[in-house]
């Protein structure tokens, strides 16, 4: 019998548009023979619509059309079962669903929220769980945590937008402790935006406005400035993670813009992240190839990560460092370009997916998460517990 498997994409996020590439490149990626494929779009102001018509990424050029064309549904449990069903009367079901995949970027999705959303449901989904998801977003909390578990990040300073409107001064000089240039990001955004570099004072204010307005929360870093950009995938659950190759990636400006991400192909952002400049594997020494291996490892443990990731490192090419840039949870194109060299063909990276995220929740279901006893059968209104 073949799966019944929902994938989610779109959102409230700044890379809406990017989802819905990866969400239509896996879709039509799916085994055909194992799965009957369900779209659901996720529009930016949090309606879902179902379509088979959302097969096709053409069908996305208008996005208000995109939205008459779908029916709009709700993704709920009716007899212990995940259904869509259509969110005017008669309420009917229109179809079953059995695993959720999710190919969302960003705050508001790829952040946990999505994450929150299915486990509150209690279906399985092709994700990371909630914990990695919020951490894998916030790049600040991310530092922290792979710091913690000796992964080497960039010098950062971070604060809240209530500190720069309390004390601008105090804020910019602790900044300031680190050498210029620095680069300034939003916190939790993702595919460049709101971030810019800044060669002194000036310019540090100028970007810090323009990333506040993304975020209330920033992050300040060092810039590499011999930089070689270096990414990987890793595939798994904590009981065995795989290692993509590495590639190089390109881009003209001083960061690796939006449009060096999605807009370098010939054809506009169709290709999505496959289309970026880059070398596959990269040309790496084996040592440093060594240690974003094991810096990548470190980081999907800590993280506990699960499905397909993508860790982007940055190479200092002057002191021969690597840092570790960010933890792409969901990542553009689902990074399947990574895994053709090692002979993981997107049909099955798929599928691998798809299989952790079933062993995932089968594993969940097995640990208590609830007590026989009631305590509140004894619960005595507001004078406490009957002894
Ligand atoms: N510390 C840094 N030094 C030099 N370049 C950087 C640094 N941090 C980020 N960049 C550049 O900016 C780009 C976007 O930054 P990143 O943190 O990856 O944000 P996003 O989540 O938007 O991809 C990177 O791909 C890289 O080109
Ligand atoms: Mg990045």
């Amino acid at each position: 019998m073949k799966l019944n498997i929902g994938v989610i994409f779109g959102g409230n996020s700044t890379e809406h548009e990017i989802s819905i590439i990866s969400a239509v490149q896996a879709i039509n990626n799916m085994d055909k023979d194992k799965y009957n494929v369900i779209p659901i779009y996720l529009s930016k102001d949090s309606k879902l619509y179902y379509s088979e018509d959302y097969k096709k990424v053409e069908n996305f050029k208008n996005l208000s059309s995109a939205m008459k064309m779908g029916t709009e549904v709700l993704l709920t449990k009716k007899n212990g079962e995940l259904v869509l069903i259509k969110d005017s009367f008669p309420f009917k079901v229109i179809k079953n669903i059995d695993v959720i995949f999710p190919i969302l970027h960003g705050y508001n999705t790829e952040d946990g929220t999505i994450a929150g959303y299915l486990e509150m449901l209690g279906v399985p989904y092709c994700e990371s769980d909630i914990y990695a998801s919020a951490i894998g977003q916030d790049k600040i909390l991310q530092k922290m945590v792979l710091k913690e578990s000796g992964v080497r990040v960039c010098e950062y300073r971070y604060f809240y937008e209530s500190d720069y409107l309390k004390d601008q001064e105090k804020v910019l000089a602790n900044v300031m402790e680190l050498p210029f240039p620095l680069i300034i990001k939003p916190a939790r955004q993702g595919s460049s935006v709101g971030i810019g570099v800044a060669h002194n004072k000036e310019e540090l204010i100028a970007k810090i406005e323009e990333a506040l307005e993304y975020d209330e929360k920033i992050l300040v870093e060092e810039v590499v400035v011999d930089l070689k950009e270096l990414n990987i995938s890793v595939l798994g659950d904590n009981s065995s993670y795989e290692l993509s190759d590495i590639e190089e990636v390109y881009g003209k400006d001083e960061i690796l813009s939006y449009q060096d991400k999605y807009m370098s192909g010939a054809k506009g952002a169709s290709k999505g992240m496959a289309s970026t400049g880059r070398k596959i594997p990269a040309d790496i020494d084996k040592n440093i190839q060594k240690e974003m291996e094991d810096m990548a490892l470190k980081a999907a443990k800590a993280l506990n990560i699960s499905g397909v990731v993508r860790i982007d490192f940055m190479l200092d090419k002057k002191s021969n460092k690597l840092y570790l840039n960010e933890l792409n949870i969901i990542p553009g194109s689902l990074a399947f370009y990574l895994w053709k060299s090692k002979n993981v063909e997107y049909k099955e990276l798929l599928d691998r997916v798809i299989n952790i995220g079933i062993k995932k929740f089968q594993n969940k279901n097995k640990k208590l998460s609830s007590f026989e006893t009631n305590v509140l059968e004894s619960f005595n209104g507001t004078k406490g517990v009957k002894k």
